[in-house]
């Protein structure tokens, strides 16, 4: 049985008082769930949320990383850099990313790989746009993705990576994919892993949904076969919206 991981996804938001604010208040609203509750903050925020979630059951994860240990890299921030402070997860190839950022299936297969040589678990992001849907695609550019950029990982590595199945026409737009849509393909990702990592080892990797999760849809959303939890851009911003997602299952 897999379990359920709820992460959210802060992306460009809140500064670090804000930061302790959120964990002081979201903390005893989550104490209680037997899912897996992650809180993904921009890195100036990462270690004030480390210090706020000491003695809860919330962990704490990153929104991105470079590859490399060191070195000539203006602005970026290193795997062990990330993992120095306590940081468990890294979300890796988010379709911001890849859209403004120049992220590709090769280097968010570099990152995966650097991050679990650290002993960090990734949250991979895939996903189609509307026209890749529309135009009969998705499952190409999805399956595409989790080839390339899941390519050449140990067992223990696939079962340590989380995936998000985030369509990009979901995403901050409040239009959620139909819980049939979203695990149909979500099957599909895990039909292509067990391709790759056999039927055993593809059964156990967390596949979320990402794309205008809220409250009043996650329920529907996490009882479906497939779906283990989501990945929750802008409903992860407020505690008490956050924790209705947590448990709503
Ligand atoms: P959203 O974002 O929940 O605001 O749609 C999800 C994400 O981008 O991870």
């Amino acid at each position: 049985m897999r379990k359920k991981v709820i992460a959210g996804n802060w992306k460009m938001n809140k500064l670090p008082n804000e930061t302790i604010t959120f964990f002081e208040e979201l903390a005893p609203l989550v104490k209680n769930t037997k899912n897996e509750v992650i809180i993904c903050a921009p890195y100036t925020d990462l270690f004030y949320a480390i210090l706020s979630a000491q003695n809860t059951n919330i962990k704490i994860g990153a929104q991105n990383m470079h590859w490399e240990e060191n070195g000539a890299y203006t602005g970026e921030i290193s795997p062990q850099m990330l993992k120095s402070i306590g940081v468990e997860y890294v979300i890796i190839g988010h379709s911001e990313r890849r859209q403004y950022f120049a992220e590709t299936d090769e280097t968010v297969n570099k990152k995966v790989k650097a991050a679990h040589n650290v002993g960090l678990k990734p949250i991979v992001c895939v996903g189609e746009t509307l026209s890749q849907r529309e135009s009969g695609k998705a499952k190409e550019i999805v399956t595409n993705q989790i080839k390339s950029g899941l390519k050449d990982l140990t067992k223990n590595e696939i079962m340590s990576t989380i995936v998000a199945y985030e369509p990009i026409w979901a995403i901050g737009t409040g239009k959620t994919a139909t819980k049939e849509d979203a695990n149909e393909t979500i099957k599909w990702i895990r039909e292509e892993l067990e391709k790759i990592y056999g039927k055993e080892n593809a059964d156990k990797v967390i596949i979320q949904y990402g794309g205008s999760v809220k409250s009043e849809n996650a329920k529907e959303l996490f009882e479906m076969s497939d779906i283990d939890g989501g990945l929750v851009g802008g409903a992860s911003l407020k505690p008490d919206e956050f924790a209705k997602i947590v448990n709503a299952i």
